[in-house]
């Protein structure tokens, strides 16, 4: 084995994983999947029609100093209102999968009780619509807009709101179930627990630690009863997506080989072991003793939690470095203060910068650690269908003279990422689609409008759509399913 700790650990000790090959074609399966995502709170806009309840990211976003440039989910991408125009747009570019959230305050607008029917309507003709087009609906059932009401409860450190989603889920279900098979429960819960409850970057905004790990498991169990409540309507397909990632020490050190090992647990592992093996890390646990018992797993979640899943969908970006401490380490080389406050219980551990490439969000580039993560993960939690539920970079883009976006930089990451993904299906890793974040330049969280992703520019004053010359490439790639060297 290549794991230096254990098979468990993405510790390695040299690069396991597979080159991509860049001197052939790379060739696809027939029927291997390519889409494109949204979320709900990023594109839709529209925070106060047809009786859309308020979420903790309009409060958020409402307080002065969270996000750049005060920006808030209006007007986003307007897509509430122009959505048929977007799914047209997806249909001319030759996509034939979209990956996209239900806003739970929009189909439930207090987080419990009644249904709002407008807020149904909407998703229901989205559906129809993407139907109608040959598009596949890939809905996503929580991307962290929480209806207010239930953080004013306690939010997901309290048990009530796993419940509230369950119910939440059954409701989505009973109206979209006859059209739509593939459902995903959440979109990342380790940045909903941990940026929202820990760190603070992210809603509610509250930095408390031992509350935080209660957010992780009250997400995972939600994701677990609204997984069995889906199955009980009759869903056929019902996965999760995560953004695990790979985690690599600075040095061969002890010290250094450790921090990679409780980032490690504290973001991959702590959610993939309750999903896929119904217990928690024991490393975790102990390392995290004095700030929680983990009293609130009671009897019984943690089989709810790894009832079987369909598909694991992973969102990558970057690798993180690591090192036991800052201590020795060239300042120039460490992440910005604040990269590593997410990580509870971590103690003194340094995030580093990695890579010199790096987008213009400051995000290091490296391909590699997308075939590293696939292929760990096949090895890890084998026969789980993977799919790359999210893949992108931000750049400062421009619509040029000749009326067109050219961005190389983003076409390139995506080449980049899309070739690691064939190198670990190559591998034999059970890839099953490939989703690009994202549809459309949208509301980047605590950056804001600042930071564009899409394949697609938008124009915020006058909501035009302009596709990048990525989004002409990418179109392409999903028609033949190939790339030339
Ligand atoms: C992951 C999140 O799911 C998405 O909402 C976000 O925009 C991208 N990463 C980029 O940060």
């Amino acid at each position: 084995t290549h794991y230096s700790l254990s098979s468990r650990s993405s510790v390695v000790d040299t690069p396991p994983w597979p080159e991509p090959e860049t001197t052939t074609e790379t060739r696809f399966p027939t029927g291997f999947v390519w889409g494109a995502g949204t979320a709900a709170f990023q594109v839709e806009g529209a925070t106060r029609t047809d009786g859309r309840g308020v979420s903790i990211w309009d409060t958020f976003t409402a307080e002065p100093g969270r996000i750049q440039g005060g920006d808030t989910g209006d007007p986003a991408a307007d897509h509430y209102r122009l959505f048929h125009e977007d799914v047209a747009l997806i249909r001319s570019m030759g996509i034939g999968h979209y990956r996209f959230s239900l806003a739970w305050p929009r189909i439930q607008p207090t987080g419990s009780g009644p249904e709002n029917a407008a807020g149904l309507d909407f998703y229901d003709r989205l559906v129809d619509e993407l139907l109608a087009a040959g598009i596949r609906p890939w809905p996503t059932l929580y991307h962290w807009d929480l209806p207010q009401p239930l953080e004013d409860a306690g939010g997901w450190p309290a048990r009530d709101t796993a419940l509230r989603f369950a119910e939440y889920a059954a409701i989505a279900h009973r109206r979209l179930g006859d059209r739509v098979d593939t459902w995903c429960t959440l979109n990342e819960p380790w940045v909903a627990a941990f940026l929202g409850y820990a760190s603070g970057q992210h809603a509610p905004g509250r930095q408390e630690p031992a509350a935080s790990l209660a957010a992780a498991h009250h997400l995972l169990l939600g994701h677990g009863l609204a997984a069995t409540a889906l199955r009980e309507q009759g869903a056929p397909t019902v996965g999760i997506t995560l953004n695990a990632q790979p985690i690599r020490p600075n040095s061969g050190t002890v010290a250094d080989i450790d921090a990679a090992r409780q980032v490690d647990g504290m973001r991959n592992r702590i959610f993939l072991d309750p999903l896929f093996e119904g217990r928690y890390p024991g490393d975790i646990r102990a390392d995290l003793a004095e700030i929680s018992d983990f009293g609130f797993v009671r009897d019984g979640d943690l089989a709810t939690i790894a009832a079987p899943l369909d598909f694991l969908g992973i969102n990558y970006y970057s690798p993180a470095w690591v090192a036991g401490s800052a201590e020795g380490v060239e300042p120039a080389l460490l992440e910005p203060d604040g990269a590593g406050t997410a990580y509870v219980g971590c103690g003194d551990i340094a995030m580093l910068r990695g890579t010199e490439i790096r987008t213009d969000q400051d995000w290091a580039v490296d391909p590699s650690g997308l075939t590293e993560l696939l292929v760990r993960l096949a090895v890890d939690y084998p026969e789980v269908p993977l799919y790359v539920t999210e893949c992108g970079a931000s750049y400062r883009d421009e619509v040029s003279t000749d009326g067109a976006v050219h961005d190389p930089d983003r076409l390139e990451f995506l080449a980049g990422h899309v070739r690691a993904t064939h190198a670990a299906l190559a591998a034999g890793a059970p890839i099953k689609g490939f989703f690009v974040w994202t549809l459309l330049d949208n509301f980047e969280w605590a950056y804001g409008y600042s930071e564009r992703f899409g394949i697609v520019y938008v124009n915020y004053e006058t909501q035009t759509r302009t596709v990048k010359d990525s989004g002409r490439w990418y179109g392409e790639l999903a028609a033949t399913g190939s790339l030339p060297p």
